[in-house]
């Protein structure tokens, strides 16, 4: 079995049926909060509208630039929608990813978009489309307060990113001109939406039941469908249809302190160690940016307490950020019993003396810290199934952590069985292609000149 102290050190991380239903409980009710006019300014969860109102319905055709900026890698795409056979619901899609040096993701912000200019006309004067003006859809996953389709202004940045002089400015603006200033390639930037958007988006292509759009990877977020009747915020047309893409920016729940009553010490020092401090709490509990870091502090104070090792550590388990996330998903994949993939990270981490129970306890903090993840996300997705009310949802999720982790999907699947009201039927779909071709299907919609079967 576990070690005794391990177990008791773990506990404060296991969260109970009431735990959940009051974490379902109070993003609820930040959530409209955020909604209505009148409470937005102060709402933690800003439900920020996206002004995407069309689901996709198949009949999407034409060539389309994409950027993807904000989550693991950032990429620039291809699609092609429709194809040349004009047949619904085919594609194609080609992509590079190009790296964004830290000192980029950390500089002045006319440095990050020169760069991602940069990237973009390599990638078009590659791919031989220099004589071209292409439809581009931008998906930047940060908060932006939209104010239609092409005009966003970043309200704060999240994850890893810290670029003087963006928050507050319109991101498509600031694209274009970096465009202009290199003189060399033309676009026509149609629309910018959230990953979670793009992932919505990319799915209800295939399936008119998509409602949800969920990340969880290096940050965490949603987005649903709702009526427009219940968005005080919405300030254009009534006009069919009556309901809009929300973007909750769900990461800054509990930045009022309503998630205090479950944060642990652990929380609280990923946070106070973080670039953006007392922000985006309920992220900071569940996505990969900071997973890794809250199993590596736990590791560390069984360690010191002299619970696993024999008390021996080594300066590798005691750096910051030196035990990624994606080791979580190795340790739990080992076979039950086994312990392959956890000697070998125990290793990479310069330990000596590892015993089988060592094994089996590292595992264990491994899984409460992933398990209190995957239910908290999953206390998310039920408090919107229960807000939408409909009979029958398809949820879209993308991202390394629901990606890679082995038992994220059952965990999530699980949870949402008992929070979800009786009678809902819901599925976590696996988004395949990314938010690219999400981002073409909304410049589509945006440039309906280019839609349709004509
Ligand atoms: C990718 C999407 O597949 O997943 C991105 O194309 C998204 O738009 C990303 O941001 C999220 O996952 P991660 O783990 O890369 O942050
Ligand atoms: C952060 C961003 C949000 C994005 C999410 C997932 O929470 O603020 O916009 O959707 O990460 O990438």
């Amino acid at each position: 079995g576990i070690s005794d102290k391990v177990l008791e050190v773990c506990s404060e991380l296991i969260l109970s049926e009431k735990h959940l239903n009051e974490v379902m409980e109070r993003l609820r009710k930040e959530i409209v909060k955020g909604l209505s006019k009148e409470t937005n300014e102060t709402a933690t969860v800003k439900c920020f509208p996206t002004y995407v109102r069309n689901l996709p319905n198949g009949k999407e055709r034409g060539k389309f630039l994409a950027l993807d900026l904000g989550g693991t890698n950032f990429r620039v795409l291809l699609i092609e929608l429709g194809g040349d056979n004009r047949e619904p619901t085919k594609f194609k899609m080609q992509s590079k990813i190009y790296a964004i040096p830290q000192n980029i993701m950390l500089g002045p912000g006319e440095a990050l978009f020169d760069h991602i200019a940069d990237c973009l006309a390599t990638f078009i004067i590659e791919n031989s489309m220099k004589r071209e003006v292409l439809p581009l859809g931008f998906t930047f996953s940060f908060p932006l307060r939209q104010e239609g389709l092409t005009k966003a202004r970043l309200v704060t940045w999240t994850k890893g990113f810290k670029c003087a002089g963006v928050e507050n400015e319109d991101v498509v603006r600031l694209l274009k001109e970096a465009i202009c200033r290199r003189g060399d390639v033309e676009i026509d930037v149609c629309a910018v939406l959230n990953d979670t958007t793009g992932t919505l988006m990319s799915c209800a292509w295939l399936n008119p039941n998509c409602r949800v759009g969920l990340i969880v990877g290096t940050g965490t977020n949603a987005c649903y469908v709702e009526k427009l009747e219940n968005v005080g915020l919405w300030d254009s047309d009534y006009n069919e249809p009556a309901k809009v893409i929300i973007n909750t920016e769900w990461g800054a729940f509990g930045d009022n302190g309503v998630l205090d009553f479950i944060l642990t010490d652990y929380d609280r020092d990923v946070d106070e160690q973080s670039i953006n401090r007392g922000k985006q709490l309920y992220e900071k509990m569940i996505s990969g940016m900071y997973m890794g870091e809250i199993a590596r502090l736990i590791l560390e104070r069984l360690t010191k307490d002299g619970h696993l090792f024999n008390g021996q550590g080594s300066d590798n388990l005691y750096k910051r950020g030196n035990f990624f996330t994606k080791y979580i998903s190795e340790i739990e994949s080992d076979k039950p019993g086994e312990y392959q993939n956890c000697r070998q990270v125990l290793e990479e981490l310069c330990l000596n003396y590892i015993t089988d129970q060592d094994c089996k306890d590292v595992r264990y903090v491994c899984e409460v810290v992933s398990k209190r993840a995957a239910q908290m996300a999953a206390a998310g997705v039920a408090c919107l199934l229960n807000k939408m009310g409909e009979k029958s949802v398809v949820v879209a999720v993308d991202g390394s952590v629901y990606r890679f982790h082995p038992h994220f999907h059952n965990l999530m699947t699980e949870t949402i069985n008992r929070l979800a009201d009786p009678g809902i039927k819901f599925d976590l779909m696996l988004s395949e292609d990314g938010s690219g071709r999400g981002a073409a299907l909304v410049a589509a919609v945006a440039c309906h000149n280019r839609t349709g079967p004509g």
